[in-house]
């Protein structure tokens, strides 16, 4: 039990220098991607910057001696600078840091290298400041991706720090391939070729969740919403066939490849089978069947009238109908009532001419 107290502070202290290593060591990673990034792109700018000046010359006049300089500006230090400035922008700072880092490089390659090493970026990110690899290959020795360099992944994925000095060089698959060298299919995808360095995975029917082959015959297993039939193809479920309904009381079920879903009933029916007035179960309220389509009743022509009010007269409606007041009436306590005689207007018309006549 003594023990316990140091074996503890031990193992955290072990932890700790772990979790050290391993972010020191990712963020290191990570740096030498970036660096070789940053390398490709000014070796890219210096190639633009090269076709850039490629039509310049010294500038100026036209004499004999300007004439004999002009050949030489195509390889003068002159243009050297010219395409070495245009290579960051002032705001990179790891850019400007690599040029600046290592201008002289710049020069030997122009001056005594461009001839026998015309690959700029191989010259100088691969081989002389090392951040980079070639292609397929990555980390600080340049070995070989997984899978081979040639094609890395076996052509289904990349390679964690393709062309760098960083990275794992493992894969991360494309999508509808995984495992450690990108041959295998996932789930819904067969190997339609396949051999130790070459896979091609292609999509199943959709009826399969696992299948062998293209059609729905080569299902391992059925994917959900269908099942295997008495022939082993996996055909669709009707959910809609079921016995109870796996719909709400005024929605009918319309089933779809794989699925279903719930559509609302007509507005006339109680209950359907499907869309339509013709299709209900029953007929809505203020609706009769006629004919196998539910329509609407006219309340207003029947025998027993509904709107019982004196000076009522009856309104149908879709589904009801309204009871509203002859012209001439108007409604007052659920009563049709002739309104008062505007009498008061004319009393003041009155008034006033009476005035007018005074004066
Ligand atoms: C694997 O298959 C590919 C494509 O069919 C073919 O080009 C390659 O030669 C094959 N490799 C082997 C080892 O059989």
């Amino acid at each position: 039990m003594l023990s316990t107290g140091p074996q503890l502070r031990l193992l955290q202290l072990l932890s700790c220098v772990t979790l050290l290593l391993l972010f020191g060591g990712s963020s290191a990673k990570r740096d030498l991607k970036s660096a070789c990034s940053t390398c490709r792109k000014i070796t890219d700018d210096f190639g633009k910057g090269y076709d850039r000046t490629a039509k310049q010359n010294f500038g100026g006049g036209n004499t004999a001696w300007e004439e004999r300089k002009l050949s030489k500006y195509e390889t003068s230090e002159i243009r050297l600078m010219e395409i070495v400035e245009g290579l960051c922008d002032s705001s990179s700072f790891e850019c400007n840091h690599m040029v600046e880092e290592h201008e002289e490089q710049f020069e030997t390659w122009w001056f005594k290298r461009k001839t026998k090493h015309p690959d700029l970026h191989k010259w100088f990110c691969v081989e002389t400041i090392k951040v980079c690899c070639p292609k397929g290959t990555f980390g600080p020795d340049c070995n070989a991706c997984v899978g081979g360099s040639e094609r890395p992944c076996h052509g289904n994925g990349m390679c964690d720090g393709d062309g760098t000095r960083g990275g794992s060089g493992e894969c991360s698959c494309s999508h509808g391939y995984e495992g450690e060298f990108c041959l295998d299919c996932i789930d819904g995808h067969f190997n339609e070729v396949r051999n130790d360095t070459f896979s091609l995975c292609t999509e199943c029917d959709s009826s399969c969740k696992t299948c062998t082959g293209g059609t729905s015959q080569d299902c391992d297993e059925c994917k959900d919403g269908w099942e295997e039939d008495d022939q082993e193809t996996c055909v669709d479920v009707n959910e809609c066939s079921e016995d109870a309904s796996p719909c709400e009381e005024d929605q009918y079920c319309l089933n779809t490849e794989g699925s279903y879903s719930c559509k609302p009933c007509d507005k006339v029916c109680s209950g359907c089978t499907g869309e339509g007035s013709d299709k209900c179960q029953a007929c809505a309220g203020g609706y009769e069947d006629a004919e196998g389509t539910c329509t609407d009743v006219d309340e207003c022509s029947q025998s027993e009238p509904v709107c019982t009010k004196e000076h009522q007269k009856c309104i149908n409606t879709k589904g009801s109908y309204v009871c509203i007041c002859e012209v001439g009436y108007e409604e007052e306590d659920g009563e049709c009532l002739q309104p008062p005689q505007p009498e008061k207007e004319e009393e003041t018309e009155a008034e006033e001419t009476g005035t007018r006549t005074e004066l």
